[in-house]
């Protein structure tokens, strides 16, 4: 008999596919909390209903609440019309499906949900129940469909008051948006770590549930022999994961003016989709936690986005809207995006180069969201264009919608058969006459789910067999806001192209990519600041002066350093095309990370090959280790570019297996191999910051800074740790033919006042020193650092 009931469990675990935390049949108790909302109405109340079908005669058995601020006697009959309208898959006959409705609706209730005493009351009538109909309890599945600002506090009643005692699992489902930047998703997520353990926690994109996005790894695992050799930068074109929308935001502008499209859409859908298609593929797709790794890894290697990875837009309607339901005046401006176009790379070997293009956008001329990989096609054809291999080769991953009605998997001929080992899809054969991404729906091998599913209720049924590998992880979300938050903010004030939407539209919105870099195809009528009204030009161009009787350019940071990183090249090119090589000295620390960002992204421009890389100071630690300057160095810049090796000249702070040492002769040494390839040790760019206390390179104050003499590099010693350095001296910083000092952050505006004062005491402020004797110095001051 034992056997019998363990070889059950087993079978149904095996049917509906258990996670890994496992699955003991038992009572589940569901409480939306939001349960008459907007969202509950449209799917969560039919995902618990389709849960709750699929169960009965085996499996679980079910309570649910819908949970909400307003009393009872008004929130039942509301609570009980939504149920009674949630419809019947269509295999369910119609008998069948009222009679299931009929105990679908028995088993519900609505509760108040307002205080801890309603949290309190609702854990015991949970118990109470359970222990009068003896059943065991399974576990607590709490969807909080209210919005984000509420997470915190209901998160906290629950742990406080609802967590169940001993076996029972306890789930809490949140829906985004989860925080509007990195920052503030870090804060969410600390606020719900203490109520709430990580693996109790399912943060939901419905995306994640979509049908198509969910094949995309199993495709991509089944047909691994065929894919492998061709899933590269080698064969791969371009990738394109987009999502057009005909709809406006009416209705929504309260929420969406604050949030834009790319926090919307990009930052959490298209990015899930993203990953899914260059993530490592896992041994294991069900294994959650191997799936999550792999995403996570894939997430933090993106470089970097900047302004020039994204163009903006926004439907010419926006604005009335805007003013009209958030009853604004007729001069208010919005400068949220309702299109844009991101042009993402993953720096890794596999895909270098290989355009990520992530577009989506309100009132577009069609609604439909697919995900494309295009190859790239070597064949010409000089005569028959139309054979088949003259066509482009793609695999497209369609969302549904738009001239393919149905969510379906496409390859195309030229490319290979792809399996079909799922019974759960089913090859298409008879095609309506479409086109479908420019070709005929004939020319691909067509895959199509064998049943529609709703994501939420697919998402739903995911939730109570505990596979995570659907959800976002907590490291994951944040890995996300890392690689969106500096885009958000460097587009902070840039003014969307105003498109009228719709066909209308014709090709303002077409994409030109160059290198790493994204623009707008046409230049049409860029409709500027002047004419929807709104700050002036001024405060966000480059401004140019003196300080210290130095040129100065000065901007806020993001155009502060393209600038610098412009003028770094122009100084290169100059060089390069002169038959030379460009010597140029680059400075540690934090201030640089930017402009080394920015020069990574200059990758393709940048006469990298022709290039040498010095150091301007090191500290005495190993070079592998993070506090190295040269670590930061190659992390941060020259692994992104095409430099070669022999032309990168790390200071030789480590000799004889020892740092530092005065008789190794270290700082000799590099100044040497300076003499032999520098052409009289004269740098042609300097790269320096200045710290707190003004010191420059690893020059301190008060650190005999005259004793060097002669020499163009010494041992220094710093007031911070690690004590040791070796820098450049002012003999070798002032030989050079031009000196960029990069001063960045509200944190040095305090010392840029005291140095627009001070006369030259490089004793007191070594930065007073650098004084190119033949060479040009400019200071590069962005606006917090200069006007605090
Ligand atoms: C939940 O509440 C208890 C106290 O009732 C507390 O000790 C615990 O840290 C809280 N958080 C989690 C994740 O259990
Ligand atoms: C894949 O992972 C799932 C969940 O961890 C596990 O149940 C299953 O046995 C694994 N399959 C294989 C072939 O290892
Ligand atoms: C809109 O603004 C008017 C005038 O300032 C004010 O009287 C009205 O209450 C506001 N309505 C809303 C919904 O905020
Ligand atoms: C080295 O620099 C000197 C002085 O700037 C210049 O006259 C000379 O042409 C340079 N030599 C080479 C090989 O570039
Ligand atoms: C500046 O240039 C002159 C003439 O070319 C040269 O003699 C002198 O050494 C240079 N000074 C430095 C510090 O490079």
């Amino acid at each position: 008999m034992l056997v019998t009931v363990v070889l059950l469990l087993v079978a149904l675990c095996a049917d509906r596919g258990c996670g890994e935390e496992g699955q003991r049949a038992g009572h589940v108790s569901v409480v939306v909390v939001g349960g008459t909302g907007d969202l509950a109405r449209k799917y969560l109340w039919q995902g618990f209903f389709h849960l709750y079908v699929n169960q009965v005669g085996g499996g679980h058995t079910f309570s649910f609440y819908g949970g909400g601020l307003s009393p009872a006697e008004a929130a039942t009959p509301v609570l009980f019309e939504i149920l009674k309208a949630v419809p019947c898959s269509k295999d369910v006959s119609e008998e069948r499906c009222a009679i299931l409705k009929e105990q679908f609706l028995r088993l519900s209730q609505y509760r108040q949900l307002k205080t801890v005493e309603d949290y309190q009351d609702l854990a015991e009538h949970i118990e109470r129940q359970l222990q009068q109909e003896g059943m065991r309890e399974a576990g607590r599945l709490f969807y909080l469909s209210v919005p984000a600002f509420a997470y915190a506090d209901i998160a906290e009643k629950i742990n406080g008051t609802c967590r169940p005692a001993g076996g029972p699992w306890l789930r809490v489902v949140l829906e985004k948006p989860f925080g509007h930047d990195y920052r503030s998703a870090q804060v969410l997520a600390t606020q719900l770590r203490g109520s709430l353990k990580e693996e109790e926690m399912y943060r939901i994109d419905h995306y994640l549930g979509k049908q198509v996005v969910s094949k995309i790894l199993p495709f991509r695992t089944e047909n691994r022999k065929v894919l492998d050799p061709i899933w590269n930068r080698h064969h791969i074109e371009r990738i394109e994961i987009v999502l057009k929308e005909t709809l406006d935001c009416k209705g929504r502008n309260a929420f969406y003016n604050e949030y834009g499209v790319i926090r919307d859409v990009l930052q959490n859908h298209l990015t899930e989709v993203m990953t899914l298609l260059t993530m490592r593929l896992p041994a294991n797709v069900s294994n959650s936690e191997e799936v999550l790794r792999h995403k996570l890894q894939i997430l933090s290697s993106m470089l970097p986005l900047g302004k020039n990875q994204a163009v903006i837009g926004q439907y010419q309607a926006y604005k009335a809207e805007v003013q009209q339901e958030l009853n604004k005046t007729k001069d208010h401006v919005s400068l949220t995006a309702t299109f844009a176009a991101v042009l993402a790379h993953v720096d890794e070997p596999q895909y270098e180069g290989v355009p990520i293009l992530l577009i989506s956008g309100k009132m577009l001329d069609e609604r439909m969201g697919y995900a494309r990989i295009l190859f790239k096609n070597d064949v010409f054809c000089l005569q028959n264009h139309h054979s088949v291999h003259c066509k482009p080769k793609q695999i497209v991953f369609y969302f549904g919608q738009g001239s393919l009605q149905y969510a379906a998997v496409l390859v195309s001929k030229n490319l290979f058969k792809p399996a079909l080992k799922d019974q759960e899809w089913k090859e298409v054969t008879e095609h309506a006459d479409v086109i479908v991404l420019g070709l005929h729906i004939s020319d691909y091998y067509v895959q199509t789910p064998v049943k529609e599913k709703e994501a939420y209720a697919e998402l739903i049924s995911r939730i109570l067999a505990g596979q995570k590998n659907s959800f976002i992880s907590t490291e994951n979300l944040l890995a996300s806001w890392a690689l969106w938050t500096p885009l958000l903010s460097s587009l902070t004030g840039s003014f969307p192209r105003i498109y009228p939407g719709g066909a209308d539209n014709g090709d303002m919105l077409d994409i030109h990519l160059k290198g790493k870099e994204i623009r707008y195809n046409s230049e049409v009528v860029v409709i500027g600041p002047d004419q929807i009204g709104g700050p002036s030009p001024s405060s966000f161009q480059v401004m140019q002066g003196k300080f210290r009787s130095a040129d100065m350019v000065s901007a806020w940071t993001e155009e502060l350093v393209e600038r610098l990183a412009a003028d770094m090249e122009e100084a290169a090119e100059a060089v390069v095309n002169e038959g030379s090589l460009f010597h140029l000295a680059l400075s540690g620390g934090s201030t640089p990370l930017a402009l080394f960002h920015r020069l990574a992204l200059h990758h393709f421009s940048f006469p990298w090959w022709n290039t040498h890389v010095w150091m301007v100071d090191e500290r005495c630690v190993p070079l592998t280790e993070v506090e190295s300057n040269f670590y930061n160095l190659h992390q941060h810049l020259l692994r992104h570019v095409k430099i070669p090796y022999y032309n990168i000249h790390p200071m030789p702070v480590q000799l004889n297996q020892r740092l530092c040492v005065e008789e190794d002769g270290g700082a000799q040494l590099y100044e040497k191999e300076l003499g032999e390839l520098v052409n009289g040790s004269s740098f042609h760019f300097v790269l320096l910051g200045v710290g707190y206390d003004g010191h420059t390179a690893s020059l301190f104050p008060g650190g005999k800074l005259s004793e060097f003499g002669e020499s163009l590099v010494a041992l220094t010693e710093s007031p911070v740790k690690p004590h040791q350095r070796m820098s450049l001296t002012f003999s070798a910083i002032n030989r050079a033919r031009r000196v960029a000092l990069l001063v960045m952050g509200k944190g040095k505006h305090e010392l840029v006042t005291q140095l627009s004062r001070v006369k030259d005491t490089a004793d007191k402020y070594p930065v007073t020193g650098v004084k190119p004797a033949n060479g040009s110095l400019v200071w590069y001051i962005d606006y917090d650092a200069l006007l605090g």
